[in-house]
């Protein structure tokens, strides 16, 4: 069986951010033949054109490592009934410069969570339409929103409940199935 890496957005900066409870879930419940490694979001500078010509850093290790995986997985809060600002920064910089956008054909899933009853369903749409731009292959079916509660979600990673661990599991094993059919047709290179 494949291995594939897949590199991961944790949408918020908290320290105490709930989506990264959630993104350690994932990872616990995920299915054999996916690694992972965090994509930082939290050190870039603020997106402009006048750095196409010179990337900072902190965006060179940002392209680098979304480069170098199979996948991309977005675990992201819902602000405003959109995505963070820190989020859609990270992904101007992956889609830059022009005709070196990171994310063309990149398969990708989007989930999130929320304190609030919509689970991120808003912030998730957003989301959605801009990686459909940036020419992503999404994965469409299954969506999760999820409503986060602290009973069910523990900070390691253990899901208390077992209709929701079963949910979030089939979750990861589709988006192993979708890497495998996108790489089957678009071989990253
Ligand atoms: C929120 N929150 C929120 N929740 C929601 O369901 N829809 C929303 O539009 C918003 N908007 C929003 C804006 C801002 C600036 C903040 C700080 C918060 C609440 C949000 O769901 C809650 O703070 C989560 O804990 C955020 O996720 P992290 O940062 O803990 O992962």
């Amino acid at each position: 069986m494949a291995t594939y890496k897949v590199g991961y957005f944790v949408g918020s900066l908290s320290s105490t951010s709930i989506n990264r409870v959630l993104s350690r879930a994932l990872i616990q419940l995920a299915p054999a033949g996916l690694e992972f490694h965090e994509l930082p979001i939290g050190n870039l500078p603020l997106y402009s054109p006048d750095y196409d010509a010179s990337y900072p850093e902190e965006a060179a290790a940002l392209k680098a490592a979304i480069a170098d995986s199979d996948a991309v997985l977005f675990v992201t809060p819902e602000y405003n009934r959109s995505i963070p600002g820190a989020l859609k920064n990270a992904i101007d910089w992956a889609s830059r410069p022009w005709g070196q956008n990171s994310f063309d054909h990149m398969p990708a899933a989007v989930i999130g969570a929320s304190i609030g009853q919509i689970g991120t369903a808003v912030a998730q749409q957003s989301l959605r339409g801009v990686l459909s731009f940036c020419n992503a292959r999404q994965m469409t079916a299954p969506e999760a929103y999820i409503h986060f509660k602290p009973e069910v979600f523990g900070e390691s990673g253990e899901v208390a409940d077992e209709e929701t661990a079963a949910f979030l599991r089939a979750y990861m094993e589709e988006f192993r199935v979708h890497i495998e059919r996108v790489l089957t047709v678009i071989p990253r290179s």
